[in-house]
């Protein structure tokens, strides 16, 4: 039977808090004090910096663009040219991004013949058997013919069939070709959704009207709201020297934030502008610097020979980004804080208990009556005689 007893009671023992009142300005000092760290947690952080009250949405966003400016290039060994928008934004039109040609290798009068590769220790020869007839090499410039003839007076290659005379893109000009581009202009027209709270926007808000868009440019100070940016002036707030970027090309980040609190009026919405060079400044010495790729103007000659003006083009891409999240009051996300709020003022008497039974000078006695066994044959009426002197002596 007593046995039985003993190992019953752990299952039906009922067990109760009961409360436990210490007048010690210590422990009082404690409990307040963690409570306020909560609320101010809560209030400050949760709600004031987070605005974990409101529901979240994230933007989503379409750009246009379009460059405006001429320029003026003397190439050596050919005339004059004028260089307008169809020639130095390549492609046309791209998406939130776009090319401005600002340097270039030019290789006219190329035809497809056989012409000798250009010397490196795998093309250099000294007869025709170091050339191998249909050879080609991924890095090379065509397909070998076999024949070992003179690139210079004292140098032999290999010859080549290829695009004839081969470009030879050491002769990169060090000025930018076109520097005019600092002076050119983009309008970036872009317009912004957040589709769960129905909120459009576009940059170019309804207050700017056309007069002030024929003349404004942007600035953060004065105009910070114009939609038309000079390339110099986008390069230079990226912390970089237009024309040293435009020797060897670089991509550029134009960065439009549309974070907005949509619980104040929605027309706070407003982009924000900022500029940074998204690609590796300084890359390793073996990696080739800046940004650069090839294309080609074909025509055919007077006596009917496809020929073509090959271009290797060095510029400036500037990549529209567009990011932003909107919050909106939402009651779920309101209640699920709230809940998150109280679940830790509930644990300040966890706090509190630790530093009463670890802490304090008289730590036995509370815990005595802390943790308390009550047994049938236990006399209630020395219970209450025993607090009465707990306070008595306090
Ligand atoms: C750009 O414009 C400014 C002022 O209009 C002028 O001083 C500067 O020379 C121009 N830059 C180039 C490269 O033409």
């Amino acid at each position: 039977m007593g046995c039985c007893q003993d190992c019953l009671h752990y299952v039906f023992d009922y067990e109760t808090p009961r409360t436990l009142v210490i007048p010690h300005i210590g422990v009082g000092c404690v409990f307040r004090f963690t409570q306020i760290l909560v609320v101010l947690y809560v209030v400050g952080y949760v709600c004031v910096v987070q605005k974990a009250y409101q529901e979240k949405d994230s933007v989503i966003s379409s750009v246009t663009s379009k460059v405006k400016g001429f320029a003026l290039t003397n190439v050596s060994d050919m005339e004059p040219q004028l260089w307008d928008v169809a020639d130095y934004v390549i492609p046309p039109q791209g998406e939130g991004s776009f090319f401005v040609l600002t340097n270039m290798v030019v290789t006219p009068k190329q035809r497809q013949w056989r012409c000798p590769e250009l010397p490196s220790p795998s093309t250099t020869c000294v007869d025709d058997c170091d050339c191998i007839v249909g050879h080609s090499d991924p890095r090379g410039s065509g397909i070998q013919t076999g024949l070992c003839v003179n690139y210079s007076s004292t140098l032999q290659t290999c010859e080549v069939f290829s695009w004839c005379p081969l470009e030879l893109d050491t002769k990169l000009p060090e000025r930018p070709l076109l520097a005019a581009a600092e002076n050119f202009t983009v309008l970036i027209k872009n317009s912004i959704t957040y589709p769960k709270f129905k909120v459009h926007r576009r940059n170019i808000m309804p207050q700017i009207n056309s007069s002030y868009l024929k003349r404004c440019e942007f600035n953060h100070v004065t105009d910070p709201y114009c939609p038309i940016f000079r390339l110099k002036h986008i390069v230079s707030e990226a912390g970089e020297e237009f024309q040293d970027l435009a020797v060897m090309g670089g991509v550029i980040g134009i960065i439009i934030d549309w974070s907005c609190d949509l619980d104040w009026w929605a027309g706070k919405c407003k982009p924000k502008y900022t500029f940074r060079r998204l690609d590796n400044k300084h890359p390793n010495r073996n990696a080739a610097p800046g940004y650069n790729f090839r294309f080609a103007k074909y025509y055919k000659t007077s006596a009917g020979e496809e020929t073509r003006t090959l271009i290797k083009a060095y510029g400036i891409r500037f990549d529209v980004i567009v990011f932003g999240t909107a919050g909106k009051f939402g009651i779920v996300p309101t209640i699920v804080n709230v809940g998150a709020a109280l679940t830790f003022l509930s644990l300040v008497p966890l706090v509190c208990d630790w530093f009463v039974l670890t802490c304090t000078s008289r730590r036995a006695l509370y815990s005595r009556h802390k943790i308390k066994y009550l047994r049938d044959d236990d006399d209630v009426d020395t219970e209450s005689v025993s607090m009465g002197t707990t306070y008595g002596t306090q």
